[in-house]
């Protein structure tokens, strides 16, 4: 009989692992090397490409073209009986591994845990020795993800992240088994997506002179400007990288808030009537910005033509069109905004925001889209197709879930991840919330009181990155890691309810799994803390809410 054992230190953890009985003195396992053979069965070529690229690639396999089922080889099959999502593992001694997927996305996610299965030296890019280290155990895995939308928002405008680096956290969430990459490509302090009949939203909006180093009390500049932003070619290239990997790139561009780099661009987007905006740039600061769009028809036509761009680079579904922290102040002193309030028959300024996206929502329903906004776009109703992210707590998805809109849970208090992960002096530049491994290991995002209808409109969850104090990708690296793996596990694998979680199990697999975030080259919080120079001493976060600034 065999004697080697599953190994159990999958995260997320699957829905089932067997052991595989071995009679006679066979080998202890399947222990891949340079004879290993690749069967790809049509409808499996992403991942074909990508086990050879990537995981033969850093373990120095060739994998070559071979017969279903060989001795010696890995065999990819679309089995049409098991959920789309879903893959079936077996690691047999008479041939080695086959992966069985629902669809091709089914394949990739089984070729992840065999990545995993495989051992860290899996997840470096070129081998530092032939082969991997250890057999794999003969084993059944069957497994299926908990939620369509398995979500990481990354704010790429607060502080620009290159391409490379794009394309790398698209590598790290396929690795966690997340298929929804929710790219906020605008806000005050940047626009990061080039619009060629709008050249001055880049040219212009791109940059900004300098930043807070900090948060908001912070005295501390960086005087270099920063900026950048991704040409069409750039971001076709993100879309495509993504959709070899089975994950979907949602684009934000956020209206009518969070707006003011589109306005340094182009002044005639703002309450000219207000301020004069042309005295405007892009914002370097933090927080709510009160300079807002105008519900003119020329910003209902220039942002048309933004998201017409857009549609011809995103093939995703569901476009994100923000709608969050729209301060009123300008539209409750703009005899322009007033008129337009008049002339709708709109009661306030509420309903102006709600007629604003209800706009754009029937704009991309007319174009076969779906809209998604953040939780403020239900004040004022919305379109029967549209979705609803809830980040500012679980109530806003409740109500948009008990209307019948698709909900994607995300609220602040829990997956926050720039929310400081540990309360101790030494966390860098912290804000928000204490968020540590373990509450985000019991994040819930089904609300228990939901009724069974509504809670089947939570499609999803997504864990947000706002990067006002990440400067570059290793502070991105720190506060996503090892975060967001408790979060894929949330997100992916059927957990019992949170007082229930065996965290103590999960931190036992982190071990195993900080050795695949070591191979990868991830700059996570350690256990212990922060590394010196993961610290930053002096520079300003922001207090707990209700309780004294720890810095
Ligand atoms: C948000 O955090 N303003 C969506």
């Amino acid at each position: 009989m065999t004697s080697l054992q599953p190994t159990s230190d999958l995260i997320p953890a699957p829905a089932s692992s067997a052991p595989v009985a071995v009679e006679g003195p066979s080998r202890r396992g399947f222990l891949p090397d340079l004879g290993t053979t690749l069967f790809a069965a049509p409808g499996t070529r992403t991942t074909e490409r990508w086990l050879r690229s990537t995981v033969g690639a850093a373990l120095g396999l060739p994998l070559p073209p071979g017969e279903q089922h060989a001795v010696n080889s890995v065999t990819l099959l679309i089995d049409d009986s098991l959920e789309s999502e879903a893959y079936r593992l077996g690691v047999v001694p008479s041939s080695g591994v086959e992966i069985r997927g629902g669809s091709a996305a089914g394949v990739f996610w089984g070729a992840q845990t065999l990545r995993q299965l495989l051992g860290p030296e899996a997840f470096r890019s070129a081998p530092v020795r032939s082969g991997p280290t250890h057999d794999i155990a003969h084993q059944v895995i069957e497994d299926a993800p908990r939620f369509p939308w398995r979500g990481l928002m990354l704010d790429v405008s607060r502080h620009f992240l290159p391409k490379d680096d794009v394309l790398r956290y698209l590598d790290l969430l396929a690795a966690h088994k997340l298929n929804v990459f929710h790219f906020h490509l605008t806000d005050d302090q940047g626009w990061r997506i080039e619009i060629k009949r709008h050249p001055r939203l880049t040219e212009v909006g791109a940059w900004r002179a300098r930043t807070k180093y900090g948060h908001r009390g912070s005295e501390l500049w960086d005087e270099r400007p920063h900026g950048g932003y991704y040409t069409q070619d750039d971001i076709r290239e993100i879309v495509a990288y993504a959709a070899e990997r089975h994950i979907t790139v949602v684009p934000e561009i956020d209206i009518p808030g969070h707006s003011q780099a589109a306005i340094a661009a182009y002044p005639e987007l703002g309450n000219t009537d207000v301020i004069d905006t042309t005295t405007l740039s892009v914002w370097d600061n933090w927080g709510v910005n009160p300079n807002v769009l105008a519900p003119t028809d020329n910003t209902l036509r220039f942002y048309e033509g933004v998201f017409e761009e857009l549609l011809g680079l995103f093939p995703a579904t569901f476009i994100h069109i923000g709608g969050d922290e729209c301060p009123k102040d300008q539209w409750k002193v703009s005899p322009a905004a007033q008129a337009r309030i008049r002339e709708l028959g709109l009661a306030d300024e509420d309903e102006l925001q709600s007629w604003f996206i209800r706009h754009f929502d029937s704009w991309l329903a007319d174009r076969g889209r779906r809209l998604i906004g953040w939780d403020e776009i239900l004040e004022g109703g919305l379109a029967p197709g549209a979705a609803v992210s809830s980040w500012r707590g679980y109530a806003g998805g409740i109500a948009a879930a008990e209307a019948g809109h698709d909900v994607v849970m995300c609220p602040e208090q829990q997956v926050y991840l720039d929310h400081r992960q540990h309360g101790g002096p030494d966390e860098p530049m912290p804000i928000g919330y204490v968020r540590t491994l373990e509450d985000v290991y019991r994040f819930e995002p089904v609300p228990p009181a939901l009724s069974p209808e509504a809670a089947a409109h939570i499609v999803g969850t997504q864990a947000n990155v706002w990067t006002e104090v990440m400067q570059d990708r290793s502070r991105v690296d720190y506060q996503v890691f090892p975060r967001l793996a408790a979060f894929a596990e949330v997100a992916w694998s059927a957990l019992p309810a949170p007082a229930e979680r065996d965290f103590a199990d999960f931190e036992r697999r982190m071990a195993a799994h900080y050795a695949r975030l070591d191979a990868f080259g991830v700059d996570y919080r350690p256990p212990g803390g922060p590394l010196p120079w993961q610290r930053r001493p002096g520079v300003i976060g922001r207090p707990i809410e209700g309780a004294p600034p720890n810095v």
